[in-house]
């Protein structure tokens, strides 16, 4: 039996949809409902599906979003006149392009196109470099989610240690900066493991906060944490299995195992993945929100 308390995203997530609510219906009050672009490019299972979970939120709130599925041997040319058109277009407040682009694309120069304005992903070199000096203007969904789950939960990373496994543009290297950005509910002490890290279970053993973001299947075991550490999954992997769907997801930690050992730690699913999206949406009204101040 899991003794850690579990760090719920479907709690978390609703708390932020309830309080998101207010301030959507006073920008529908004044004309701007706030609006996504999705361009999906290609046949990436994984992408449908992670693109058909987040235009449902935008539904479910009455939000407005519209999907650009473009085929797989598209030009990136084509991509990139399509982005500078929706970077014009006042229905959209914010671009996202799904992630991973087919090989003949070039995710540097497709992000670049994007308006920062309206970069709700925060890829962009300007906003990357606005978080990393301290100043940011949209932070990465999936970093941002695991702030706010820390914030719910009262678990404050100030003087803690927090190890990271990971070090994408996308999850690791974005959470590390925010963890110790010099401010209120961060300002910890970090490390970062990737795959050259010769002894990672050293490390992770260290950590009072241990963040998986890697892709590994079920890595972080029991044995690789402090007891009483609080341990966040980022991991989202299909492992095949003789279930219907023929597949189940799991994370980057072996939850049976580490929850006996842990304080905390998110499931998978119902954890990380759920705020990713509704960081989505926040960023999403943040960014309408500026445009109508303007
Ligand atoms: N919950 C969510 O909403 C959400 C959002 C995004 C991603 N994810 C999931 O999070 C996981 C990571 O995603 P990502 O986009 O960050 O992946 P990624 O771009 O593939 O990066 C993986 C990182 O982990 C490191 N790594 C891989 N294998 C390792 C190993 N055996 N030992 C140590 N480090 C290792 C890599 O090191 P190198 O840099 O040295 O290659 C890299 O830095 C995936 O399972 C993904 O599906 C979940």
């Amino acid at each position: 039996m899991a003794e850690a308390l579990i760090l719920s995203g479907k709690t978390v997530s609703q708390h932020v949809y309830t309080s998101l609510k207010p301030r959507i219906d006073l920008l529908k009050r004044s004309g701007k409902t706030p609006g996504l672009a999705f361009i999906l490019v290609g046949d990436h299972p994984a992408s449908k599906v992670y693109v058909n979970s987040k235009t449902k939120r935008f539904v479910k709130l009455g939000l407005f979003s519209e999907t650009f599925k473009l085929p797989e041997n598209i030009p990136e040319n084509d991509v990139l006149s399509l982005i500078s058109d929706l970077c014009d277009d006042d229905r959209f407040h914010g671009i996202l392009v799904q992630m991973p682009l087919p090989k003949h694309m070039n995710e540097t120069t497709i992000i670049r196109t994007i308006n920062p304005k309206k970069d709700v992903d925060g890829f962009h070199p300007e906003n990357i470099g606005l978080l990393v000096s301290g100043n940011p203007r949209f932070i990465p969904c999936t970093p941002k989610g695991i702030m706010r789950i820390l914030e719910y939960y009262q678990i404050d990373p100030t003087g803690k240690h927090v190890v990271v496994i990971g070090r994408s543009n996308i999850v690791g290297r974005p959470i590390s900066i925010l963890m110790s950005l010099k401010q209120e509910f961060s300002n910890a002490t970090t490390t970062i493991c990737h795959s050259a890290t010769s002894d990672i279970p050293y490390f992770t053993r260290q950590a009072d906060i241990l963040i998986a973001a890697m892709g590994v299947p079920e890595f972080v075991k029991a044995d690789y944490i402090k007891k009483d550490a609080v341990i966040i999954d980022v991991g989202i992997n299909r492992v095949e299995d003789d279930s219907e769907k023929g597949y189940s997801l799991v994370g980057d930690v072996d939850f049976d195992d580490v929850a006996e050992k842990a304080s905390a730690i998110t499931p998978v699913p119902g954890g990380v993945g759920l705020m990713t999206i509704a960081m989505l949406v926040e960023n999403t009204v943040e960014a309408a929100e500026r445009l109508v101040e303007r």
